[in-house]
């Protein structure tokens, strides 16, 4: 099969055949086929099964018809060969069982061993790629350190991150202790996926955009510009945050390939700000996905409209599906995107 290379082809900005499309959290319980492998099982015995797992990846391309499918995992899990417990609860997040607080808990995290404490996910990669069949992309993907960090210290989806930013702030080398050691995971994990075949990476520092501009530049940012750069030359690079306005130009000096940035900027400011340094994905508002209909139809023509003329555009949502979306709405974005991007339109 020929490979659709639309989404490749956008992050190393070259002139995609139309605008790639493609949602986080695609494979998710808003879309019947997900809801019926899920049933009552947790989200991390599906990532855990290379088999079902691979499934309910091709599921969602095949049900939304998009340029790139994401492999099915969580952040959470590589912590898991860390020493870090955790659990998924439904309609809250990732609660962690023994957070980390102190240097000496810092000190006492293991060292990942990809193949052994995570294989599963490369098993799964390899299931997915061979279901794939070479028909769209598969993107692989990891948690950045400060958004791991922030859940290991909190113990739960915390809003403001107060334990996390005041670990910052009064222990500064057991912060810098703890981002070393997530560095180091997250460049080992994904070099691993990317040996296994995914064909470009996104790295989620989701919760990132809490923290002021000069706090990133002094505790976060040269451990994300380690992560990119130890991918230099090796397959594309996404970094994600939501709530990224205020970071942007910071983001883009980390060295992604692709900034993916939410619906509190427009468009024509993300790529105004990054001045073509980057491609850019996004940025529908979920909401707009959930509401569906000519608000949803007019955002989307104003984002093409914004990103005209520009290789690296990326049509994404700002964050991931919510919930009770109608995957018929993600279904006409998909459409309307191809059929007004095409260059044979
Ligand atoms: O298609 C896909 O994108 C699915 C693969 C995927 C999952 N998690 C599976 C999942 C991806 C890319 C993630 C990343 C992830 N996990 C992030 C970064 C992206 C973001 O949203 O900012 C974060 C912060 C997590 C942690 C996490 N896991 C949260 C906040 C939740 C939501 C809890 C809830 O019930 O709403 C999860 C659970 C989770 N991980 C779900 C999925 C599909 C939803 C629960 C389920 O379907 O069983």
């Amino acid at each position: 099969m020929t490979m659709n290379s639309t989404f490749l082809d956008a992050c190393n900005k070259k002139e995609p055949a139309h605008t790639p499309v493609w949602f986080m959290r695609q494979a998710g319980r808003y879309l019947p086929s997900y809801r019926a492998v899920k049933g009552n099982r947790p989200v991390t015995e599906i990532a855990k099964d290379p088999l079902l797992a691979s499934q309910v990846v091709v599921d969602a391309v095949k049900a939304l018809d998009v340029d790139a499918g994401i492999i099915f995992a969580d952040i959470m899990l590589p912590l898991e060969g860390m020493g870090v417990q955790f659990k998924i609860e439904e309609n809250v997040g990732p609660v962690v069982t023994n957070p980390i607080r102190t240097l000496d808990e810092v000190n006492s995290l293991k060292t990942l061993s990809p193949e052994e404490d995570v294989g599963y996910i490369f098993d799964g990669i390899e299931a997915t790629l061979q279901k794939l069949d070479d028909a769209v992309p598969l993107i692989g993907f990891s948690g950045a350190p400060f958004t791991l960090a922030g859940y290991m210290i909190e113990g739960r989806p915390s809003r403001d991150l107060e334990l996390t930013k005041q670990m910052m702030y009064r222990e500064p080398e057991t912060w810098h202790r703890l981002m070393s050691a997530l560095t180091k995971m997250i460049t080992a994990y994904l070099a691993c996926q990317v040996s296994h075949g995914v064909d470009a990476v996104q790295l989620f520092d989701s919760w990132v955009g809490c923290l002021s501009p000069s706090d990133y530049k002094s505790y976060v940012s040269d451990y994300t510009r380690e992560i990119m750069h130890s991918l230099d030359g090796n397959v594309p690079r996404i970094h994600f945050c939501a709530n990224s306005s205020s970071l942007l130009e910071q983001f883009a000096d980390t060295g992604p390939d692709v900034l993916s940035v939410d619906w509190r900027v427009q468009i024509s400011d993300a790529w105004r700000r990054s001045e073509g340094r980057v491609g850019i994905q996004g940025n529908l508002d979920p909401v707009l996905a959930l509401a569906g209909g000519e608000a949803m139809r007019r955002e989307i023509g104003r984002i093409v409209e914004q990103s005209k003329g520009r290789p690296g555009h990326i049509f994404s949502l700002g964050h991931g599906v919510l919930r009770q979306t109608e995957p018929e709405n993600l279904r006409e974005a998909v459409r309307l995107v191809h059929e007004t991007t095409s260059r044979r339109a």
